[in-house]
């Protein structure tokens, strides 16, 4: 089935938020900030910007009826601060007008003075300075301190990973006006329904059944509108309560990039031991969350770095500790890999830097130490169902990496311009909330009169295909055709308490959720059959209910109405929570995931000596489905998915300058892979598996995990650079932007 969102997107007819036909009587709000990114704020004046005709009102905190309060996980984030700002970009108040052009005029003649104070940026210094978000957990297994004397090889160093930039298509907003009695309905670009609702009820002081959150879909989430898409509804809701109108808020382009976090960067130092036959022996790894000024999802994240710091590699020795940093940057938050990227980067660092030690291929080291059945996390989950030996051999064996690892050493001895590099690049990533409390779902189904059904789920589309596989499931179960389903928005009060669509599992519980209604309404369905024709042993499909004989055919629609008239409900709600996971914080250990996704990418890369400039020349994949359930769909999620990665470890740079402005603020500074940086060719195979039962239909949750294949971007990469420069020292620190590459290649 192909995405059933196609045919409206590419004819620009699906509707966005900003595509919600207006009101009449709109109104628009424009939060305004101070020029600083720590300060104490002495005064504001905002006489001038009153004075504008079209400017409504101006909202700050003394406007808030409940708690100026927005923070997630801990309630450390004021909607306004009221004295001290900790951010550039931090709103500080809202200004409300009849267009956002004359906001936008307004917010220029705002003037705020304030008293600066020291800026941090850098998760080490704040460290240091005992700035935490939360105190540093550590996971550990083995006893790493008992083996270092019988390691052969003993390497150790420190690591850098950058943010980036989520750059979904369309940026934050909501629209929110007020309904009769006082309650309030809010469109949402967020993945989080639930969490803009309870907010908006926090900041509003009303009760949730009195907030309607309705989601239509999103033009890109990408983890950056699972906390972050939640401030904005509260500034469309909160002017809409307070003034009694229909209110819009819509971030411009700059505003967005300036005003919302990003993916944490990470500083990291680790020491790692190896045998003489390459088996890692024991792995520590202190990493530092550069978290930013709140906690927003820092927590979880934090904890995911934790749990994937070993990768796909079984380590017997390990200690891994994490430092959540409050810096002075917009809070960081939810990116595509949850924190597991970062954790897995210093890993392949680690043994990309043993492997040019010992004189090695890292892929040596890798393929030695992959996960199998019956290996223990540090965590606590024992492995079932290990596909990493698997996908390796299958991977190397169908691309012939022999004959790769041959073609680009005798490229190398023949060319001095340009210089070939390749990576391998396993991957390991847990399917769960690791907050074992949010892995549960809820679905409604509606069958109407005329056999037509509507469902509800609490999961958001944004661009990942999760409706279509949603309808895939309700028609499949029902045995009729598609065009007799409808998908209806994720609306807070058809659907509650749901869990934002993230952590990839938004498929597998909202679509467990689905299966398990849908199956109810086909028992009652089979019993009103039962009774009504005395057969057995019935199927549903093609629109048809039959035995298998076909002895008796009754169509969907007359079995329906037949139901209907005999007073049997043609409704259902279901809830699924997740079973068998768990996790105990205090001991670090458990078993969080449902299961694990694997993987095996080869990565090949060409480098321009000369100008520091290269290309992706091929990445071929084979990556664990389970038994996909929609081919199309999981395909292009591991397309977007590796591209994102590539980015991140290669081109995407974010800056802030020393005071904390951020200054790749806008698509000239940022750049982000385009049709020409995209690898030449990406081919994805599909390794045969079972499947878990865990995973919807047995397929496996695909949204994250193929972003770690852009790991191998990087080494890749530096492989070329060493072919060229086999004395330099380098250092790991992305992304290897052709500014870095050039530097390392005359180092
Ligand atoms: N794909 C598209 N096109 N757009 C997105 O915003 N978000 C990613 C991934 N794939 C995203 C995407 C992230 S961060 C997650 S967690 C999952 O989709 C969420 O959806 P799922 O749980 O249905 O896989
Ligand atoms: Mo995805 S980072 O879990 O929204």
């Amino acid at each position: 089935m192909i995405n059933i969102d196609a045919h409206n997107h590419v004819r620009g007819k699906s509707v966005y938020l900003d595509d919600i036909p207006e009101i009449n009587g709109t109104l628009f709000c424009l939060p305004f900030y101070a020029e600083t990114a720590h300060a104490h704020i002495s005064s504001i004046d905002y006489e001038k910007a009153l004075q504008l005709k079209g400017i409504i009102y101006i909202l700050t905190s003394k406007d808030i009826p409940g708690q100026n309060q927005i923070g997630g996980i801990i309630p450390d984030e004021p909607l306004f601060p009221e004295n001290e700002i900790h951010y550039w970009g931090q709103p500080l108040g809202l200004i409300v007008g009849t267009s956002e052009f004359i906001c936008r005029k307004a917010r220029k003649l705002i003037e705020i003075s304030f008293d600066e104070l020291p800026v941090i940026t850098c998760p080490r210094v704040a460290q240091k300075r005992n700035q935490l978000i939360v105190p540093p957990r550590t996971f550990r297994i083995g006893n790493t301190d008992d083996v270092w004397t019988d390691c052969a090889y003993v390497i150790d160093g420190r690591t850098d990973v950058n943010g980036q930039e989520h750059l979904y298509i369309e940026t934050q907003g909501a629209y929110a006006w007020p309904k009769e009695d006082g309650s309030i309905y809010v469109a949402s670009s967020t993945q989080g329904p639930t969490a803009v609702q309870r907010t908006i009820a926090t900041v509003l002081d009303l009760p949730m059944h009195k907030i309607e959150v309705n989601v239509v879909r999103l033009g890109g989430g990408f983890g950056g509108k699972e906390d972050q898409a939640t401030m904005w509804a509260v500034f469309a809701a909160l002017s809409a309560h307070k003034l009694g109108k229909p209110v819009k808020i819509s971030l411009h382009r700059m505003d967005d990039m300036c005003m919302t976090g990003k993916r944490h960067p990470y500083s990291s130092d680790y020491k790692i031991g190896l045998s003489k036959d390459l088996k890692i022996k024991a792995y520590e790894v202190t990493h530092f969350q550069n978290a930013g000024a709140a906690a927003d999802l820092s927590p979880a994240i934090l904890e995911r770095t934790l749990f994937h710091s070993t990768n796909a590699y079984y380590i017997p020795n390990v200690v891994a500790t994490a430092w959540s940093c409050k810096t002075n940057l917009p809070p960081n938050t939810a990116f595509r890999g949850f924190g597991g990227p970062q954790g897995k980067f210093v890993i392949e660092a680690a043994i990309v830097k043993a492997a040019e030690i010992i004189g090695v291929k890292p892929d040596e080291i890798q393929k030695a130490n992959l996960v199998d059945d019956g290996d223990e996390f540090p965590y606590g989950q024992v492995i079932q169902n290990a596909e990493a030996k698997h996908s390796w051999k299958e991977c190397a064996s169908v691309y012939n990496l022999d004959e790769i690892k041959h073609k680009v050493l005798t490229f190398n001895a023949s060319n001095s311009r340009f210089k070939k590099g390749y990576a391998v690049q396993p991957i390991c990533f847990g399917i769960s909330f690791t907050n074992t409390m949010m892995n549960h779902a809820r679905a409604l189904v509606h069958i109407y009169q005329d056999g037509s059904v509507v469902v509800s789920t609490g999961a958001v589309e944004m661009g990942q295909g999760v409706n279509t596989k949603l309808l895939q499931i309700a028609s499949e179960i029902f045995g009729i055709n598609p065009n007799k389903i409808r998908i209806e928005s994720t609306n807070t009060l058809r659907i509650a308490n749901t869990s934002p669509t993230a952590a990839s599992a938004g498929a597998d519980l909202n679509g467990k959720a689905l299966e398990m209604a849908c199956n109810t309404l086909l028992q009652r369905l089979i019993s009103v059959v039962e009774n009504n024709y005395k057969v057995e042993d019935i199927k549903f499909c093609n629109d048809q209910i039959a035995t298998s004989d076909a002895s008796f055919v009754i169509s969907w629609n007359d079995l329906v109405i037949k139901a209907f008239q005999q007073r049997v409900s043609l409704s259902e709600h279901a809830h699924y929570a997740t079973p068998v996971i768990h996790y105990d914080k205090a001991k670090e250990k458990g078993h969080p995931f449902a299961y694990h996704v694997y993987g095996t990418a080869i990565l090949e890369v060409t480098v321009d000596c000369l100008k520091g400039t290269y290309q992706f020349d091929s990445v071929k994949i084979v990556h664990d489905f389970g038994k996909s359930m929609n081919t199309d769909v999981d395909n292009g999620q591991i397309e977007g998915g590796l591209v994102q990665g590539i980015g991140w470890m290669t081109i995407e740079e974010i800056l802030y300058n020393e005071k904390g402005k951020l200054i790749s603020n806008a698509l000239s500074t940022y750049k982000v892979p385009d049709i020409y940086s995209v690898p030449k060719e990406i081919i994805i195979r599909h390794l045969d598996t079972t499947g878990p039962d865990l995973a919807i239909k047995k397929s496996k949750a695909v949204g994250e995990p193929p972003l770690m294949y852009g790991l191998g971007a990087y080494f890749a990469i530096r492989k070329a650079v060493k072919a060229f420069n086999p004395k330099a020292d380098l250092t790991f620190d992305a992304p290897y932007t052709p500014e870095k590459v050039l530097m390392d290649l005359y180092r």
